[in-house]
């Protein structure tokens, strides 16, 4: 994160909330992060912190109502994207930024052949013949590494494996040759190998063509080997921002830590996993202090009182915890 190249898209302090009869769900709320040209970003946290939520805030998808951006800028090449008319938006939607869906029916639709799907968007986003169009739907087939690609241009999703049809969809959102792919768990439907293969097929896309990644997952073991930067979300906030490696071994935030320990690695031995008790907070009727210090071990009184800001626990390593400066990881925990 310290010398990251151009920036290629810049939220800052981003809050959308939905105006629901219960009350205002805070799904986003003051969200700051940026990815450089190339660059891949994993987001991570728990079902409902607002992963998704971000994702369709940046490509201005949130439905109105009860969604609405509140404050923010998105950034994109240097263009805030929430200043944009509905054309102008579309046209970053349509060939700057690809997405794949975290509901696979969003991007497949049923009764077309996946051929017929992809070349449709191919010809709408570059403006090629029918022909041409068809040849180019052929080539990302075979870019997503899907074999026999002439024959499965002809077939319909059913006909596809989960695996497959995950492939299909990334070769839908490249269709419009993006410079930012945005992913919405495109692996967690599948099994452990075949997601180890989309998390590849992902990296080497990075490689070939350049591309900058926005991954989003519950599942932190899928993101090392893709990402370098990792932005960890709870209730709605950035709890911790930083490099991989930082995040993964010198994590500076109880429940990124907590994740970080929940998850299974390959390259070390774990006698037990750690699981985090309880469950996250309504996003209506937040605790107070940190979302966070109801489930949090190291909790102490200040937690419950004051929000933690987010701020650096050491250059570029962003934490939103009152000890983040003495957090060590390893098991042990606050020191103070
Ligand atoms: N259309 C909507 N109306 C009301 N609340 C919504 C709507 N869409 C999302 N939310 C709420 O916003 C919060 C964040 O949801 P989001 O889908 O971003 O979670 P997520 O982190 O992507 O979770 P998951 O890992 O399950 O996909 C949740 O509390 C959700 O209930
Ligand atoms: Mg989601």
């Amino acid at each position: 994160m310290a010398n990251k190249g151009e920036t290629l898209l810049e939220v800052k302090g981003l809050k959308t909330y939905f105006h629901t009869q219960e009350g205002v769900v805070k799904a986003v709320d003051g969200v700051s992060f940026s990815i450089a040209r190339g660059e891949a970003l994993a987001v991570v946290g728990e079902s409902g912190c607002g992963k998704t939520v971000t994702a369709l805030s940046v490509m201005n998808l949130i439905p109105d109502p009860p969604g609405r951006i509140e404050e923010g800028e998105i950034i994109f090449e240097g263009r805030n994207l929430l200043e944009m008319n509905d054309r102008e938006i579309r046209q970053v939607r349509g060939n700057h930024i690809g997405m794949i869906f975290q509901d696979p029916m969003t991007s497949l639709n049923p009764v077309f052949t996946i051929g017929s799907q992809i070349s449709e968007a191919v010809r709408v986003h570059l403006g090629l013949s029918r022909g041409d169009a068809r040849q180019r739907a052929i080539e990302l087939l075979r870019m997503v590494e899907i074999p026999q690609a002439e024959r499965r241009y002809k077939m319909y999703p059913h006909e596809f494996s989960g695996g497959m049809r995950q492939r299909a969809m990334i070769a839908m959102a490249l269709s419009c040759e993006p410079k930012l792919l945005i992913a919405d768990e495109p692996s967690t439907a599948l099994d452990v190998t075949i997601q180890a293969q989309i998390m590849e097929l992902i990296g080497r896309l990075r490689e070939e063509i350049g591309l900058a990644v926005m991954l989003i997952t519950h599942d932190l073991g899928v993101v090392a080997g893709v990402a370098e930067t990792v932005l960890v979300m709870y209730a709605g906030k950035v709890v911790e921002y930083a490099d991989i490696d930082r995040v993964y071994y010198n994590s500076r935030h109880p429940y990124a830590w907590s994740l970080m320990r929940s998850v299974p690695r390959l390259d070390e031995k774990k006698d037990r996993l750690l699981t985090i008790g309880g469950s996250p907070p309504s996003l209506i009727n937040l605790p107070p202090g940190c979302s966070f210090s109801p489930r949090c071990p190291f909790a102490e009184e200040v937690c419950r009182r004051e929000e933690p800001p987010l701020r650096e626990a050491e250059p570029g390593h962003l934490s939103a915890c009152h000890f983040a400066a003495d957090f060590e990881q390893h098991g042990q925990g606050v020191k103070a």
